[in-house]
């Protein structure tokens, strides 16, 4: 998985599974565009890469804006020249509430990142690809992309759209030699699991995530870097076989349905 000399652009890498991705490239030998409507924590993610002696270079765009999604394609190819990977990633966790209360403002704002800048991205990027006869694409959808999370509707529906955006993509863009990858993760250590378990039990937010975790056959929740190692395989030519796919990495949540065997249960 040598990525000397390549170039990865990612969107939501100033952030959790975005930055580790960044970083996880970087150290591969990856010239590595990061993408974020957050300034600050896109510099900070450029920056480390930098101070740990890679190349990169930060680029403020929202996803869900064509004029900001061409703008960071332009960036890339003026500063190396082309895109080899592109880990479109950003997206949001949106409210928790039932279907029937919620938010319509909520929904069109979280179909606007998920679903629009995954779009969008695949809209500028792909022509690129296209033009170079290569390139590996992974989307970040959830394993809310494959089952039902009850209360969370926009999401469910904006990731379950990712996984559609992916298979129509790698259909259509397979003889040009590009493969495009979906990864589902579960439940990961980051920003995003810690508000979605603060919305669920404001008083006890701990208790949600202890319970969540003991649903879990690994028995915690995942680490940004465990996502971004499949990202980073996906990219490679390791997975030269592999596209229109959905890897799942969840720590065995989605298997089991969250029935956990507890050996201190057994009889014998
Ligand atoms: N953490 C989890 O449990 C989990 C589980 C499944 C899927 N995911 C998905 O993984 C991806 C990354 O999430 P994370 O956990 O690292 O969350 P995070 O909040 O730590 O990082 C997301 C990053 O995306 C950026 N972003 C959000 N909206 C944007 C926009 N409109 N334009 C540009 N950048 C934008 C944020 O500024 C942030 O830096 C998301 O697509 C998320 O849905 C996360």
């Amino acid at each position: 998985m040598d990525f000397t000399g390549k170039v990865v652009l990612i969107t939501g890498a100033g952030n959790g599974i975005g930055r580790a991705a960044a970083l996880g490239f970087a150290t591969r030998g990856a010239k590595v565009v990061v993408v974020d409507r957050d300034k600050d924590s896109g510099e900070a993610t450029a920056g480390i890469v930098r101070q740990q002696g890679g190349d990169s270079r930060f680029v403020a765009a929202d996803v869900t804006k064509s004029a900001d999604v061409q703008n960071y394609v332009k960036a890339a190819l003026d500063a190396y020249g082309a895109i080899d990977c592109f880990y479109n990633n950003a997206g949001i966790e949106g409210s928790i509430a039932p279907t029937a209360e919620y938010d319509e403002d909520m929904f069109d704002t979280v179909m606007a990142v998920n679903v629009r800048g995954v779009f969008l991205g695949l809209r500028h990027v792909l022509p690129v690809m296209i033009r170079q006869g290569r390139g590996a694409v992974v989307n970040t959808a959830s394993i809310a992309g494959l089952v039902g999370s009850p209360n969370m509707p926009a999401y469910v529906a904006s990731k379950h759209a990712v996984i559609g955006l992916t298979k129509a993509a790698s259909g259509e863009v397979g003889r040009n030699g590009i493969r495009v990858n979906a990864v589902c993760p579960g439940p990961i250590d980051t920003r995003m699991i810690h508000s979605v378990t603060a919305m669920i039990n404001p008083a006890d937010a701990a208790g949600v995530a202890a319970r969540y975790q003991q649903s879990i056959p690994i028995g915690r929740f995942g680490q940004p870097e465990e996502v971004a190692n499949t990202v980073i395989f996906l990219c490679s030519d390791l997975a030269s076989n592999i596209t229109g796919a959905q890897y799942v990495v969840d720590g065995g949540r989605t298997a089991t349905g969250g029935a956990v065997s507890n050996p201190a249960m057994r009889s014998e």
